[in-house]
């Protein structure tokens, strides 16, 4: 797996996105705006930053399905529209304030304030926007409506925004990495290695690279350990053949693997006694959440387990059968976690630092009962034995720290 993925960077060096960010960006004041587009969730925020302290206060807005499969200059209106909504609540309307700008999908970044579309992942697909300036088209947006002014200062992703907002807290933040709907890492490199990036060295001699490591195993390298369930859950999405090691790992597939091998073992009559139901065999209904919430029953105890059964129309599950979808979740569940640690442990053996902070977000990371210790031990067996880590929960991180970019980058300007 450690040289596998490693491979990958060499098999497609066109895959990365390589960006400068300055590390230390603690003594900016004043209020700054974020976007944060790609998650389940789509949010505005705003930020008051003061000496070593900040205020934030957020909004979520859906964005319905039919925007997500939309035109490009739906979805750009949308989140325009949004964001004066919120600036009209927070009676900041008249003010022009620092936004950044957290859109959390593989992007050929060309400076801090250009970035083209490279694809579509997870759920979204709107057409006209891959290879143009997604900044341009929010600009556009915003001129179209003409009743907000808005200076964005930062594009960057959400792995970014994530370590730049534990580099806040915490110095030896090196690693940002979302498991989440999706699943990607960044991490610090020394300039003097990051062969595709030709600018002159800004002072620190340090580079991010986001990986993209949801599209590991887009060439063949991952097949060995695909299974049937895997392929079904590509065919089936909306990008085909595309982020095959995301598809085995984040919350929007890993319900979906549960359901597939509960709907299998129940037609083969190992589970319900042979009977399922209409919901169990609906795509998609086995939502990741449940995942999240039958591991947290006590051991020896199916609450959570029953409860969800019974809202699949599955009243008639024996006790056993509990223990069982149990096993499953924690099988997928496990998986998942393992994958994540190996390809992290590629990442710390690689930057060969004695003690490295990976600074986390996601909905997987955050809910999952044992996420976390699962990643601890796994790491702890794959890691070079001389070095050290930490995994560090960000307090919305993507956000917040596209916000600190913002305020970095219009300082610098200043
Ligand atoms: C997808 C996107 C990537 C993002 C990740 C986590 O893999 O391509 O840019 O960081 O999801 O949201």
């Amino acid at each position: 797996m450690t040289n596998k993925l490693r491979a990958c960077y060499t098999d497609s060096p066109d895959d990365l996105s390589i960006n400068y960010f300055p590390l230390f960006i603690r003594t900016e004041k004043g209020k700054f705006l974020a976007l944060d587009l790609g998650g389940t969730n789509f949010r505005v925020l705003l930020i008051e930053l003061s000496e070593n302290h900040f205020e934030m206060k957020s909004k979520i807005f859906a964005i319905p399905q039919h925007i997500m499969l939309g035109s490009g200059e739906q979805l750009f209106d949308h989140i325009a529209d949004c964001l004066a909504k919120f600036m009209k609540e927070e009676n900041i309307m008249k003010e022009r304030l620092a936004l950044g700008f957290t859109f959390s999908f593989p992007l050929r970044q060309l400076g801090l304030t250009k970035g083209l579309l490279k694809s579509w992942t997870k759920g979204f697909n709107c057409s006209g926007v891959v290879g143009n300036d997604v900044v341009q088209l929010l600009r556009d947006a915003i001129k179209r409506r003409g009743d907000i002014s808005i200076d964005i200062f930062a594009i960057l992703n959400d792995t970014t925004g994530t370590l730049m907002s534990c580099a806040w807290k915490n110095q030896s933040c090196r690693i940002g990495l979302i498991v989440g709907t999706g699943s990607n890492a960044c991490y610090v490199e020394k300039q003097k290695n990051a062969e595709l990036f030709d600018e002159p060295d800004a002072g620190s001699g340090q580079v991010l690279i986001n990986t993209e490591w949801g599209a590991f195993g887009d060439n063949g390298k991952l097949d060995y350990i695909r299974t049937q369930y895997d392929k079904n859950i590509d065919q089936d999405s909306i990008n085909p053949g595309k982020q095959f090691f995301e598809k085995m790992i984040s919350g929007m597939y890993m319900g979906e693997i549960v359901r597939q091998a509960l709907e299998r073992f129940t037609k083969e009559g190992l589970l319900f006694g042979g009977k399922g139901s209409d919901l169990l065999f609906t795509k998609g209904r086995f939502y990741t959440k449940y995942v999240s919430e039958i591991e947290s029953d006590y051991s020896g105890v199916y609450t959570n387990c029953r409860e969800i059964l019974e809202e699949l129309g599955l009243k008639h599950a024996t006790e056993q059968d509990c223990v069982n979808v149990r096993f499953v979740c924690e099988c997928v569940s496990r998986r998942a976690a393992h994958l994540v640690s190996a390809a992290l442990c590629t990442l710390l053996n690689k930057m060969d630092e004695p003690h490295v902070t990976v600074g986390i977000d996601g909905s997987v990371y955050r809910f999952h009962p044992h996420f976390h210790n699962l990643m601890m031990e796994k790491i702890s067996h794959l890691i070079n034995p001389h070095l050290k880590f930490d995994l560090m929960l960000s307090e919305d991180g993507s956000g917040r720290g596209a916000a600190l970019v913002a305020a970095c980058a219009s300082a610098k300007k200043r």
